[in-house]
């Protein structure tokens, strides 16, 4: 890979085009991390929080990128892993993909064996915005309205979460880290990984970005959907959303990318410092 290019954003010829998020075999997820003992940022407890030397070092060499809807995570997790000329990888293209699999075949994502089934067996690509699910281009329906109502059933699956997680950190492991961007990345996956992020920004923010994003649905529409979501994400039993003890809390209410980026950038380079 050539350095200042990001393996997500451009993809050599010839040499694995695409990250194969192959089935993971249902290595359980919510090993606990213990939290780091920097104490940078919010001092919010993590509910993930343990102590084994397994979780500690996983994901040592990962960058996690946590926050809600809208808080410009995608865009700033993709930037950042440019700079920097490393891998990225949008866990929540994943969780769609298993959403989309689930609608395609006729699948009530609310059927907790099936879509169980389901996520095991799929095969999914996600790479450089484009998302392959069974081999078809889904890229576009994972963003769509039907996907994003769908999502949520699927992502509070304990099982579903469990296999994913363990494509996701797999994944890492071929490539010795990366940037990864989700909801449960510092708290779940990687708890031991090198720098946690949680960007956020209030809900009118991210109301604003996210409906510039999708002209066809109105402001209202996309505020009640986001409302909607931050419910499911941060009250559901498996992996809710929530800051990790440890990470770097950033409000990006007001900031642009370019800025966030900066901030995220600085960040990379203290906790790569050599001590
Ligand atoms: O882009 P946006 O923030 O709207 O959502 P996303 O990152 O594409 O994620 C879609 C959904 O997947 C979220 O609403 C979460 O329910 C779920 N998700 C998750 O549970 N864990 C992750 N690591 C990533 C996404």
């Amino acid at each position: 890979m050539s350095p200042g290019a990001s393996e997500a954003s451009e993809p050599a010829k010839g040499e694995r085009p695409l990250s194969g998020l192959t089935s993971g075999g249902g290595e359980p997820s919510g090993e606990p991390g213990e939290p780091r003992r920097e104490g940078r940022g919010s001092a919010t407890p993590d509910a993930s929080a343990g102590n084994t030397a397994d979780s500690e070092d996983r994901g040592a060499r990962v960058i996690a990128i946590d926050g809600p809807a809208g808080s410009g995570k995608s865009t700033v997790a993709r930037t950042v892993a440019d700079r920097l000329g490393r891998p990225y990888l949008d866990t929540g293209a994943m969780y769609r993909a298993v959403a989309f699999a689930a609608l395609r075949r006729g699948v009530d994502p609310e059927d907790l064996e099936a879509v169980t089934r389901l996520a095991r067996e799929v095969e999914m690509t996600v790479e450089a915005g484009v998302v392959i699910v069974d081999g078809v281009d889904a890229s576009i329906e994972v963003r769509g309205p039907e996907v994003t109502r769908a999502v949520s059933a699927v992502a509070a699956n304990a099982a579903v979460r469990a296999e994913l997680v363990a494509r996701q950190r797999r994944w890492a492991e071929e490539r010795g880290g990366g940037v990864v961007e989700g909801r449960d990345i510092g708290t779940v996956v990687f708890p031991g990984a090198r720098l946690k992020v949680y960007l956020t920004a209030s809900h009118e923010a991210r109301s604003e970005r996210r409906s510039k994003e999708a002209t066809d649905l109105s402001y209202d529409d996309v505020a009640a959907d986001i409302t909607r979501r931050d419910h499911a994400d941060s009250t559901r039993p498996a992996d809710p959303l929530q800051e990790a003890s440890d990470a770097v809390v950033l409000d990006t209410t007001g900031l642009s990318v370019d800025e966030v980026v900066a901030l995220v950038l600085e960040h990379v380079e203290q906790a790569e410092r050599p001590a």
